[in-house]
């Protein structure tokens, strides 16, 4: 029986084996174009192993309303001990379309902190988003312009706008920031899903983005907020209502529409783990690469309270853990 603890340093290694399970599981439907197969094999694999980890856990970021994929859901209890207490935060794939079709930067993530310190999205779906690495932290404001916002961080980083590159999801509803950042002259990526690998490569050394903007999922800026308090980025999001019926719903539950919720509202712990396992390749992991009887993982794993930012590469033996393990990753 554990006692009251906080979370210990090593939850940061035990989480990169949810992720790795997860990618493992998922990778094989890559551009098999089913995404409810791939959800549910992560889903299934990410929740044996964070039931076998020494947590009491309570799932408050979970996947899978908005496209009614198979969730692990708000409230579902994980774990296996008494304590330490903490929120669970799930993305078991982020990008299940990239992955769908075989295209770049899906991952599986996971994140943990203390209990009762992640923002709860209630019925938002979507937010606005702004994220930007270590240098431009501090700069950023979701309020302002793009235009200052891109001026304020090329004067952080000694740059010209035009040498900076922002993430951008490939959206209708994004015409008018787009066209707001080329006017600005800044260079653009537009991803067609996976802001959270867009959010992490602005804190990533080497993958040349500088900066990501617009609307993506709420449950995707908490999880981005998680891994950029260790990476040492920054984060704002607001609240992007969908309908009326979020609008009054959201009121009844006492949102405030118009905060701006910085990284701390999004996670107010300092105590904060987070873990990805790339699934299909990308700037920022490698994805799954299966061998005979074997598979290799890329991952990255952080602790926010150490700032320790692992890489790890991993190589499994399916062959012998299909010899104990409930996953089916063969
Ligand atoms: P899923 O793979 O979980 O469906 O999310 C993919 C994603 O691109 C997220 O990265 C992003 O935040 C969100 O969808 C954007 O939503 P939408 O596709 O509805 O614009």
């Amino acid at each position: 029986m554990h006692t009251q603890q906080e979370p210990e340093r090593n939850l940061a290694l035990e989480l990169v084996r949810v992720t790795e399970a997860a990618a493992m599981a998922a990778g094989r439907f890559m551009g098999r174009n089913d995404k409810p197969g791939s959800d549910q094999a992560a889903v299934n694999a990410m929740r044996l192993v964070l039931n076998s980890i020494a947590i009491n856990g309570v799932v408050v970021i979970g996947e899978g309303e908005k496209d009614n994929a198979p969730m692990l859901y708000n409230g579902e209890q994980l774990g296996s001990a008494l304590s330490p207490e903490v929120d669970i935060a799930v993305d078991p794939i982020d990008g299940t379309r990239l992955l769908a079709l075989g295209r770049a930067n899906s991952l599986a993530t996971v994140a943990i902190s203390d209990r009762h310190t992640m923002w709860n999205p209630g019925p938002f779906v979507y937010m606005n988003k702004i994220a930007v690495g270590p240098v431009g932290k501090g700069m950023i404001d979701i309020e302002a312009p793009p235009a200052v916002n891109l001026r304020s961080v090329a004067r952080a980083k000694g740059c010209d706008i035009r040498d900076l590159t922002v993430v951008i999801l490939d959206r209708e509803r994004h015409a008018g920031l787009i066209a707001e950042v080329r006017n600005a002259g800044a260079r653009i990526r537009l991803i067609t899903d996976g802001d959270v690998a867009g959010a992490l490569m602005t804190s990533w050394p080497d993958s040349g983005i500088d900066l990501l903007m617009g609307v993506g999922g709420t449950p995707e800026g908490v999880i981005s907020a998680c891994a950029l308090k260790s990476m040492g980025g920054e984060i704002q999001g607001k609240i992007f209502p969908r309908n009326d019926d979020e609008i009054s719903r959201g009121n009844a539950l006492g949102y405030d529409i118009a905060k701006v919720l910085t990284i701390d509202d999004l996670v107010s712990s300092d105590s904060v783990f987070f873990a990805a396992t790339g699934i299909t390749d990308g700037e920022l992991l490698d994805g799954v690469k299966y061998f005979g009887s074997g598979a290799r993982t890329h991952s990255l794993v952080m602790r926010s309270k150490s700032g320790t930012v692992r890489e790890i590469f991993a190589r499994h033996r399916l062959d012998k853990l299909m010899e104990f393990s409930q996953i089916a990753f063969d």
